[in-house]
């Protein structure tokens, strides 16, 4: 059996959860990887078997020629590496959340994708939970009776975790997709970060199906108390005309139905468990173009809109217009407009994680 050669490029985190996995897979091998950083890279290589090894990855790809072309860069860096995986001729790529920082990117790197019919996929993995799997099981199953509001919330911050509640609550709703969203923001500590953010951001969408989906991200999210685990503290769910179905990243899941009465059980996100069926999906796709992954690009890029829309509107006030009509930075609107006032904790562990006294 001929394996699929993948080049995976960014060696933190993510490069390694990902190239490991790969490799665990019997249809891949990973055949390259790259990072800026020597030490980083062959530490790396070391543990995936020694690969081709390189810092410039656009150059890496023109000699690997790989099937898939992997990156977990940090947030910042996307439209050159989607430039390089095409110019490559992979037949895949897979990278990670948010698809991007502001809707100009988006819109660039989806002309992209879609003019060279490249598959794509973005790692919205934790779906894969057995608490998650549940979730959807029990919406989908129509238990709930008809659902009428999906809502997620978590006290990471934006760029970390909206993403994340976007994509599976969309996914609870069927991914159909926003028609408007509208959202507040608050603090300017983490807009210096890594993964730039309001401190806080919350608001509101309308889905084409009526569905109401509500969520809020950071320091101004609720505590989840029953979630120990800081960066677990997220909840994500349905309710419905029967009752209401939600998940704990870090903390299982629980149901109130017509039919059913109370039920919970239990789960944690843990990427040994999730990724290798995100990975598995990649070959079911390759193989089989009727058989699309589930993380597929489209229906990240619905979430996208809705998260990018969300900042749109806390930065100019109102409702915002999906899908979106025009690429902006969403990032210089937030610098710009964001009020100098630190943000209001929910609880009192934030103010730590915020860097607030
Ligand atoms: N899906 C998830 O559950 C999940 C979890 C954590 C992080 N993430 C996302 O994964 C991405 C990466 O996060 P991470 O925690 O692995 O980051 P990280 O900082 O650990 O790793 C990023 C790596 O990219 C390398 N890099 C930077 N520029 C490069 C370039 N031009 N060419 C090659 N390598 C380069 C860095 O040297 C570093 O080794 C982020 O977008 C983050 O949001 C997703």
């Amino acid at each position: 059996m001929r394996k699929y050669k993948v080049l995976v490029v960014g060696m933190g985190k993510r490069g390694m959860h990902h190239a490991t996995s790969f490799n665990a897979n019997p249809k891949f091998q990973v055949a390259g990887i790259c990072d800026i950083d020597p030490a980083r890279l062959d530490a790396a290589a070391a543990k995936l078997g020694n690969p081709e090894k390189g810092s410039d990855a656009a150059a890496l790809a023109k000699a690997v020629k790989p099937d898939v072309f992997c990156f977990c860069t940090l947030p910042n860096l996307r439209t050159p590496m989607i430039q390089a995986a095409i110019d490559s001729g992979a037949k895949l790529i897979a990278f990670e959340k948010p698809v991007a920082l502001t809707s100009a990117e988006l819109f660039t790197i989806r002309d992209l994708v879609q003019k060279s019919g490249v598959k794509a996929v973005v790692s919205h993995q934790h779906r894969y939970g057995d608490h998650y799997r549940k979730v959807k099981e029990i919406v989908g199953s129509g238990a709930l009776g008809r659902v009428h509001t999906v809502y997620g919330a978590a006290t990471g911050w934006m760029t970390h975790m909206l993403s994340h509640l976007i994509d599976y609550t969309c996914w609870f709703n069927e991914y159909v997709p926003g028609t408007w969203a509208m959202g507040q923001a608050a603090g300017r500590v983490k807009l210096a970060d890594n993964h730039p953010s309001p401190d806080y951001i919350a608001g509101f969408v309308q889905f084409a199906n009526g569905v109401r989906g509500i969520y809020e991200c950071g320091a101004g999210a609720p505590d989840q108390p029953d979630v120990p685990r800081w960066w677990g503290k997220c909840r994500m769910g349905a309710q419905g005309t029967e009752g209401f179905a939600e998940v704990l990243t870090n903390g299982g899941w629980r149901a109130v139905t017509k039919s059913g009465g109370y039920q919970s059980g239990e789960g944690i996100m843990n990427y040994d468990h999730d990724m290798p069926p995100y990975i598995q999906e990649m070959a079911d796709w390759l193989d089989n173009d009727r058989q699309p992954h589930q993380c597929n690009f489209e229906h990240a890029c619905l979430g996208a809109e809705i998260m990018l829309a969300l900042q749109r509107s806390a930065a100019e006030g109102g409702q915002v217009a999906l899908p979106l009509n025009q690429g902006v930075d969403e990032q210089a609107l937030l610098k710009a407009k964001i009020a100098d006032r630190p943000v209001l904790v929910s609880f009192e562990q934030n103010k730590k994680e915020f860097g607030l006294p």
